[in-house]
């Protein structure tokens, strides 16, 4: 099988490339694309210089593309791909919401990956981190209602947002205002909750998008979920705050035994040796930590939890290579 990265320089595509050297995905050829600029550069794998090639116009020489160059490129060129023979796994939103594209975290709905006509979708960050530990709560307790508040790294936009971060702290700590390109505002010493553009219902982009791809992926359309998503000033891990009404009641001991088994997830849930999950612990992880459990005390029966997940790995790289992985079993 030969693989293609589109959007190989990226910090998406640059964690493609260091999961894919240790994953057990069969592969005999890795080809490397971006944008012209980046075109005749090289990247190291597994020891060898690969040379990056501009994304072509047409058909890939592939059989499977790992996409993470953004939405329109995926929207203009995933079809044409898929017409050449390829099975596109793409990190974009461009088709999450497409009722024949199957939108996949492996650990919760891998099944779905195999009626793929051609494309299969990655979830967003935030969502992939979030439903690893809520999906074996909702299926054995049966969440209702789902109240998630985020604090996300500024590597979700892109190298470009961890480079504003460094350079504008820099500034502020020597004296000087702090600008800002990738986001709202400036980012350092702040926290911003406006990440994607505003929806008519006050909503941003970003918010719906946890709620839309966490009912699909669960497959329950009548998940209420409301989301608030906030930008802060760390490099690399999104972190959320989750609160659950469940249909049968769970107490913390319930779900922290719920959780040690569950596929992606790390409890990290000791107040008394203040071990929770941060992003100083998640950063670099495959799983995602979960802590902090404890008993709604707005729910009746309900749980609030914590987590924090690598959003460059579990909510990108890692779950694509997963899911490559996957088809080819
Ligand atoms: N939209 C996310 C963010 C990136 O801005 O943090 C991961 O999908």
């Amino acid at each position: 099988m030969r693989v293609a990265i589109v959007g190989a320089t990226g910090a998406v595509g640059h964690e493609l490339m260091k999961v894919l050297e240790t994953s057990s995905l069969k592969f005999s050829e890795l080809q490397l694309y971006a944008s012209p600029r980046s075109a005749g550069s090289t990247l190291e794998f597994r020891g060898q210089p690969l040379t990056v090639q501009a994304t072509p116009e047409g058909a890939l020489p592939t059989d499977l593309v790992l996409a993470s160059a953004g939405g329109s490129i995926s929207k203009e060129k995933a079809p044409r791909w898929v017409e050449g023979g390829a099975v596109v796994i793409d990190n974009s939103s461009a088709f999450r919401y497409d009722e024949d594209v199957p939108l996949v975290v492996p650990e919760v709905n891998g099944e779905a990956a195999l009626k793929h006509r051609g494309i299969i979708a990655n979830p967003n960050c935030t969502t992939a981190i979030a439903v690893v530990a809520v999906a074996p709560i909702h299926r054995k307790y049966g969440v209702k209602r789902m109240i998630v508040s985020t604090y996300q790294a500024t590597s979700g936009a892109g190298q470009k947002g961890m480079d504003e971060l460094l350079a504008e702290t820099h500034k502020v700590l020597h004296g000087q205002d702090a600008g800002h390109q990738e986001f709202a505002h400036p980012i350092p010493f702040n926290v911003i909750p406006h990440i994607d553009v505003f929806q008519d219902n006050g909503y941003t982009k970003e918010e719906m998008k946890v709620a839309w791809e966490t009912r699909k992926i669960l497959g329950d359309e009548s998940l209420l979920i409301s989301c608030t998503a906030v930008r802060i000033p760390t490099l690399r891990t999104h972190s959320e705050a989750i609160t659950l009404e469940l249909e049968r009641p769970a107490t913390p001991e319930d779900i922290r035994e719920l959780l040690a088994t569950a596929a992606g997830v790390e409890v990290r849930d000791n107040p008394d040796q203040k071990l929770y999950p941060m992003p100083l612990t998640a950063s670099g992880k495959y799983d995602v930590e979960v802590g902090r459990i404890r008993q709604s005390l707005v729910f009746g029966g309900g749980i609030d939890l914590f987590v924090a997940g690598d959003q460059l790995l579990k909510g990108a790289a890692l779950n694509a290579v997963q899911i490559a992985e996957d088809l080819q079993r």
